[in-house]
């Protein structure tokens, strides 16, 4: 795992970013983006999208699939992550929508949705580079703790406190859905990069466990632990529960030039 800590959220946006880019313009055109919803995310899209319309990064030809998508909520609905993934992503980052990719929560036969999923993430020849959150539970996706660590995707049931969580999103929440489809661990970890933001206090035991507990479906996060490619990008107060800062930041100033040019950290 590598560890980035940052001074504030916009470093956290820049930094993240410029690690997708030049991950996608490694990987070339028909470059595979794996999609996050979520507030995490937002600043880091904010900066490819600048990359994209100032001509620095051109991602026509890229294809993208999100992470997840609520079950139970009427298709076009705002909060859907159909929806947020349009507005957020596919718009701002100039993609063709023809190969962007939801799973399908509005499917009568979700078992089946899930699968045609998979399907797709392999026809597409697998997920380059995977841009992820975490939960305040530690999740990542919708996998919610005790989920398996090899899951492909599938429906869960949402936590609790990922409905309080995300009930910021809605009126109130009544509104928030119980179910999701969500890509599995097992299929995040296929994802041949992983990069994971994390802003804010209320982020720090998530991101603890994540990188210093143990390996645990308790901490779905964690699984990163087994992921040869995963960077995780955190502001201050994000990481302000990590032990080993000093390492991590030392880590950091002290890379080799050859492994910032390959691994654009
Ligand atoms: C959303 C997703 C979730 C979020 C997590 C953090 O597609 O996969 O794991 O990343 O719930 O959400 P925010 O970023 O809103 O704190």
């Amino acid at each position: 795992m590598e560890i980035i800590i940052c001074s504030d959220a916009d470093e956290v946006a820049r930094v993240a970013a410029g690690k997708v880019a030049r991950i996608a313009e490694a990987v070339g055109p028909a470059v595979v983006i794996g999609v996050a919803t979520g507030s995490s995310p937002i600043g880091l899209y904010n900066e490819l999208a600048r990359k994209v319309g100032a001509g620095e990064l051109d991602l026509s030809e890229a294809s993208a699939f999100a992470l997840d998508e609520y079950v139970g909520l009427p298709e076009g609905h705002p909060e859907s992550y159909a929806e947020v993934i349009r507005r957020t992503v596919t718009e701002p980052l100039r993609l063709d929508p023809r190969r962007v990719h939801v799973p399908n929560g509005f499917a009568a036969d979700v078992e089946q949705a899930a699968r045609d999923y998979e399907d797709a993430i392999e026809d597409a020849g697998g997920v380059d580079v995977q841009i992820l959150g975490i939960g305040s539970n530690g999740h990542i996706g919708f996998n919610e703790p005790v989920s398996s660590l090899v899951s492909r995707t599938r429906m869960k049931t949402l936590t609790k406190q990922t409905r309080e969580d995300n009930a910021r999103f809605f009126d109130s929440l009544d509104q928030v859905p119980l179910h999701c489809l969500t890509q599995g661990l097992g299929t995040i970890l296929d994802a041949r990069h992983a990069v994971l933001v994390a802003q804010g206090e209320g982020k720090a035991d998530a991101v603890a466990a994540m990188v210093e507990g143990p390996l645990s479906a308790m901490c779905p996060g964690s699984v990163l632990q087994l992921h040869e490619k995963a960077t995780i990008v955190v502001d201050e107060a994000a990481a302000s529960k990590l032990t080993r800062q000093d390492y991590y930041r030392w880590v950091h100033e002290n890379k080799p030039d050859w492994q910032r040019e390959i691994k654009g950290a």
